[in-house]
């Protein structure tokens, strides 16, 4: 037996691929339109910044918003920047290898985290289902960083749950049906949240950095969810020229802001 034979047989190694799908499944059973909001997300970048842009994908996570922009650009570079050292380590696994790929350990809630980024400016700054993981006040500053790193022309997309407080009802009902279609998805067998992160916390590779997430974030960070006038206002207020939803379904919306 040779010394790299010892090392394959001792090695744990993980699929990256297979955690990519079963983290897309999970986060799906939340959100069903997610795959159309990465592919309306990537209309807009081809419309207002061409088809090979250098993205920042902010809370990265899996490098979701990555795999999808280098699979139709393949002229595309990112930088994916996030906290959580269990999807950065999915991520980097994924990305391993790809010139194209950077990617930045950051609390985007720290003042100064654009300095860790390997580019002053970019051409889109693109985010899903992570922004409601901050409060108003540390997002609007957030947004601020944001408005100094796209460039002239550039663009921003927040993809998330925006929650507008003057439709109570419509509110009630569309959050009903959907725990209902998710009741009944998990029924036959769908993973969510803390399932996943059990799963992960047992596989040999991932245990160590799972373990430190919960450190950082516990189960889940707080936040807030506010309207998408709220975001467009507060994008306009941070420098961005105009700002509005192109797409939304009943529960989330696509926000873009043009600067
Ligand atoms: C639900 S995941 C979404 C990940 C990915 N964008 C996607 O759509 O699959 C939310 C992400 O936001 C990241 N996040 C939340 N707060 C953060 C912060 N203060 N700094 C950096 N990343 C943060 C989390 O670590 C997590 O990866």
């Amino acid at each position: 037996m040779t010394d790299a034979d010892i090392t394959t047989a001792t090695t744990p190694v993980a699929d990256w691929q297979a955690w990519q799908e079963s983290w897309d499944r999970q986060q799906e059973w939340y959100m069903p339109d997610r795959e159309e909001r990465f592919r309306i997300m990537l209309d807009m970048v081809e419309a207002l910044v061409g088809p090979a842009p250098r993205v920042l994908d902010l809370a990265c996570g899996t490098g979701t918003i990555t795999a999808r922009l280098l699979a139709r650009f393949p002229e595309a570079t990112s930088t994916g920047v996030d906290l959580d050292p269990a999807l950065l380590a999915i991520a980097e696994g994924t990305f391993a290898g790809d010139e194209r790929v950077s990617l930045v350990t950051a609390d985007l809630k720290d003042p100064d985290w654009t300095a860790k980024l390997p580019y002053d400016s970019y051409d889109a700054v693109l985010t899903a289902t992570a922004l409601h993981w901050l409060h108003a006040e540390p997002l609007a500053a957030l947004y601020g960083r944001v408005a100094e790193i796209v460039r002239d022309g550039g663009v921003f997309m927040n993809a998330d749950h925006m929650i507008d407080e003057t439709t109570p009802r419509i509110n009630a009902a569309e959050r009903a049906r959907r725990h209902a279609q998710m009741d009944a998805a998990k029924a036959g067998g769908a993973l969510d949240w803390s399932e996943w992160w059990q799963l992960a916390a047992k596989d040999p590779v991932l245990a160590g950095p799972t373990a430190r997430r919960f450190e950082i974030y516990g189960e889940h960070a707080d936040g807030d969810t506010p309207s998408a006038q709220w975001h467009a206002r507060v994008l306009r207020e941070k420098g961005f020229g105009e700002a509005r939803p192109v797409w939304c379904s009943p529960s989330d919306t696509l926000l873009l802001a043009l600067k």
